[in-house]
């Protein structure tokens, strides 16, 4: 129920005739729908919204034939990029040879347990996301995670883990405020 809520709410907000959608419309035609024009046809989205609400991530995805974790990944990962109905905590794990070499796959198997959900995921109460990443290009202090748009690297399945469950307590407590 809530779900449909949200979803009649959201076409309200950006109904078809809206003219920004030709501005984003425009911009994955002037790039030939080439998914290597992500970032700069998200960068003209935010532009004409103002920010990147999820029936544009979606439209994107598709004029890009795009998963949406990915669209949502690559656009979490930039700090310029700002969402509308995102979850309250994103969390992109580099799966990158480098990272994926110095454990991803344990710090993912990791989360996974620890928030019941699979990578690309979103925790049912909307707390969390779990998304892959291919090489940011910040390899060195592999394996890399970016926690609410933080980079942070060096990380072990056991690190991550107690940033993730501070987070996850700190919303348990303002629940029970
Ligand atoms: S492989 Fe992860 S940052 Fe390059």
């Amino acid at each position: 129920m809530q779900k449909t809520h949200r979803k009649i709410a959201m076409e309200d907000k950006y109904p078809a005739s809206d003219p920004r959608w030709q501005t984003v419309d425009r911009a994955l035609k002037q790039f030939g729908y080439q998914q290597d024009a992500l970032i700069e046809v998200l960068h003209i989205a935010q532009q004409a919204f103002g920010h990147l609400p999820e029936p544009v991530l979606i439209h994107i995805a598709r004029g890009l034939k795009l998963p949406l974790s990915w669209v949502y990944g690559v656009a979490s990962f930039y700090h310029f990029f700002s969402f509308e109905g995102a979850p309250e905590h994103t969390c992109i794990v580099c799966t990158g040879t480098a990272c994926y070499v110095e454990g991803a796959k344990r710090i993912i198997r990791a989360l996974e347990n620890e928030l019941g959900i699979k990578i690309g995921e979103t925790t049912p109460d909307g707390h969390f996301s779990l998304i892959d990443f291919r090489c940011p290009g910040s390899c060195g202090p592999a394996p890399v995670i970016v926690l609410d748009g933080k980079m942070m690297g060096r990380e072990t399945p056991e690190s991550i883990m107690a940033k993730v469950r501070a987070l996850r307590n700190n919303k348990q407590q303002e629940a029970a405020a």
